[in-house]
């Protein structure tokens, strides 16, 4: 049977040879590179990942800033152009994962970052990805996504595989939040200015929200502590190794108490 996920594909693999064609999907990825710089201490040790990578616009403009980027995308063709980037440029520490971000089986607590650029308005449900992703990060560690303000339906010709006109930034960082995401906060990264579907040019918000993986919840999903129903620990199996994520994790929670 045909998923959302073929539609979405179908459209992004008949683009991925002309994507990095256009200047202003360019100037729009160093824009939310920049954005990312400016809201999250980035760190050579950094492990990170892109989902719906595309052709790695964003994923090879971090990569100067952090240690690794893992490249997730579900269109093999955006995947073969990347593939191509990456061995014109001689890069070895970016590697690429063809998947469903939704379904796929992550890896836990690898990463210290996961980003994403102009990939949630391709999510049905936006909230399910988001709880999927949480134990995928270290303790500590950050989320950052851009997408549209919410618009009023023109910035896609195309409707193939739109499930959202923009968002409301309170909405996603309502969602990171309940998806068990702390510090929420959003900001302007970019804005585009390009005619419509119906032909009158218009200028469309594009925004950075962040959020960081600081709950207990994430220790428990990683199964080194156990939670009561109330969210206190009733059991806590740390070895030394495990320490300084326990420490990361309780240290927001100390500097509120005190
Ligand atoms: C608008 S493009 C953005 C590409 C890239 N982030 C950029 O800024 O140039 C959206 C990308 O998300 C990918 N995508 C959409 N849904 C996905 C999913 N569920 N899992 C993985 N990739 C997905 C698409 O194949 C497409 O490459």
């Amino acid at each position: 049977m045909k998923t959302n996920l073929d539609d979405t594909c179908t459209r992004f693999d008949d683009k991925a040879a002309e994507w990095d064609a256009n200047p202003a999907r360019v100037a729009l990825a160093r824009a939310v590179v920049e954005a990312i710089r400016t809201a999250v201490p980035l760190r050579p040790d950094m492990a990170a990942m892109d989902f719906g990578a595309g052709t790695g616009l964003v994923s090879l403009g971090l990569l100067p800033d952090v240690g690794e980027v893992t490249a997730v995308e579900a269109s093999g063709e955006m995947l073969r152009v990347l593939g191509e980037k990456v061995k014109a440029l001689g890069v070895s520490n970016l590697r690429t994962l063809k998947c469903d971000v939704g379904e796929a089986a992550l890896p836990r607590g690898c990463f210290d970052l996961i980003v994403s650029s102009m990939v949630l308005h391709h999510l049905p449900d936006v909230p399910l990805v988001l709880r999927h992703l949480l134990p995928a990060l270290r303790p500590g560690g950050w989320i950052a996504l851009a997408d549209l303000d919410s618009e009023d339906g023109t910035f896609h010709a195309d409707p193939t595989g739109i499930f959202h006109h923009g968002f409301e930034r309170a909405t996603v960082c309502r969602w990171l939040e309940e998806s068990g995401f702390a510090d929420a906060s959003s900001r302007e990264a970019y804005r585009i200015t390009r005619p419509g579907a119906d032909g009158v040019m218009r200028t469309y918000p594009v925004f950075l929200v962040t959020a960081r993986a600081l709950q207990l919840k994430v220790l428990a999903d990683q199964g080194l502590v156990a939670t009561c129903k109330e969210g206190t620990v009733k059991r806590c199996s740390i070895r030394n190794k495990d320490f300084l994520k326990l420490f990361t994790c309780l240290h927001r929670h100390l500097t509120e108490v005190l």
